[in-house]
């Protein structure tokens, strides 16, 4: 049996960062740095740190600002992480929390209640622990039936979600199946890292995967999908159980993200524009009938190519939506938000691509088409 998608959800946090206020801390406390540490620094054993620069990373990236659960201590030069009170076991988490408002909004949309549901999918880079399963946590808190669980491929989660709803409804296994991506990268991002201090937002989207005889009108029928991954290390948390068990210790260099930006760009570029390209044809679908690509939002330039690739030519915004200016890079929620943002605009017929990309290396493409 068919699945389609009959909805997506989004929630969003309501304080944002610009890069000018990143930037202003991080400077201060690479100041009170080398302030402190000026004799060692001055006798070669640490060190200096480096200042950052808003007009560097507005150029470099595309982004201009981000939205944050806890603003106020990741600006603060002597916290600059996220601040979240640990919630006792019998209170919802915060991750099941917003995956639970952005499932409601998508729900909303397509005329659903939470006992409609029966399967969730929590699907993202970003899990707050082991077990249970937040999805679970998730399936309580909306009062859905049937069995709920936990995937996790970094920025590539959602469009594995929707492959995995779909091969639960096609096994007979669920009817109706919501993946959620809730994502706090914040709890994850190195603050005082230069290289990556301004990556990564937070936010939550979800999906409704249905199978073709419930599914809503104006829902979007999946003319096709492809997965794929190729190990890398070239994006890395090293954040895990076993942490406890080294003697050493860890950093937070290695505990929280790290990434060799440069050979990122240049490795997923080509392999996410034949991925495309190859499902177009393997679709029979010609490129020309692609009305909008709704890509992982990681970096401008890297989407600019990637659909310059595929089209043959430079594409605009109205092709390939942009939200990372002011979401920043929200891992698996990022080619969602751009959906989401930006596809009321299609009627019967029209066709688009959803595709993510990331750590792994990771990629997914699924091609959408209007009923
Ligand atoms: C991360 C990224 C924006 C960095 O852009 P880049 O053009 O590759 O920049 P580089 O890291 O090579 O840095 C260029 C220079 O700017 C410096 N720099 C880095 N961060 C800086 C900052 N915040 N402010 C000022 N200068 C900075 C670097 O130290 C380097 O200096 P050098 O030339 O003296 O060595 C970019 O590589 C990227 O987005 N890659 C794709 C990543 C991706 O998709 N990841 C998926 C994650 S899920």
């Amino acid at each position: 049996m068919n699945s389609l998608i009959s909805a997506t959800g989004l929630w969003t946090p309501k304080d944002s960062i610009s890069n000018d206020e990143l930037v202003a801390a991080f400077n201060t406390w690479s100041d009170k740095f080398n302030t402190e540490h000026a004799d060692e620094i001055a006798a070669g054993t640490i060190e200096a740190k480096p200042v950052s620069n808003a007009d560097f990373i507005l150029k470099a990236s595309g982004i201009k600002s981000r939205f944050v659960i806890s603003k106020d201590p990741i600006l603060n030069p002597d916290i600059m992480a996220p601040r979240i009170p640990e919630r006792s076991n019998d209170q919802v988490s915060i991750l099941a929390e917003i995956a639970v408002k952005a499932a409601k909004d998508a729900l909303a949309k397509a005329g659903r209640e939470g006992k409609d549901i029966d399967a969730i999918i929590v699907a993202c880079s970003n899990l707050q622990r082991a077990y249970p399963a937040i999805a679970i946590e998730v399936q309580k808190e909306l009062g859905a039936g049937g069995f709920a669980f936990d995937m996790n491929v970094a920025c590539s989660s959602a469009t594995f979600g929707i492959e995995t709803a779909r091969g639960l409804i096609a096994s007979g296994q669920a009817k109706s199946v919501l993946v959620c991506n809730p994502e706090i990268c914040s709890g994850h991002l190195n603050f005082r890292d230069r290289d990556s201090h301004f990556i990564f937002g937070d936010v939550a989207t979800a999906i409704l995967v249905e199978r073709e005889d419930i599914a809503p009108e104006g829902a979007w029928e999946i003319l096709g999908s492809k997965l794929i991954t190729q190990f890398s290390n070239n994006i890395r948390n090293n954040f895990g159980f076993l942490n406890r068990g080294a003697a050493e210790g860890t950093s937070d260099d290695d505990t929280l993200f790290k990434q060799n930006g440069r050979s990122v760009f240049k490795e997923v570029v080509p392999m996410v524009a034949a991925l495309i390209t190859e499902q177009l044809e393997k679709c029979n679908v010609p490129t020309a009938d692609i009305k909008r690509m709704w890509l992982h939002q990681a970096n401008l330039s890297m989407n600019t190519l990637i659909s310059k690739k595929v089209m043959g030519k430079d594409v605009d915004m109205a092709m390939a939506p942009v939200v990372l200016d002011t979401y920043a890079n929200t891992s698996s929620a990022g080619s969602i938000i751009a959906f989401n943002k930006n596809s009321d605009d299609f009627v019967s017929g029209d066709t688009g691509l959803i595709c993510s990309f990331g750590a792994g290396y990771s990629a997914g493409v699924v091609i959408v088409r209007k009923k």
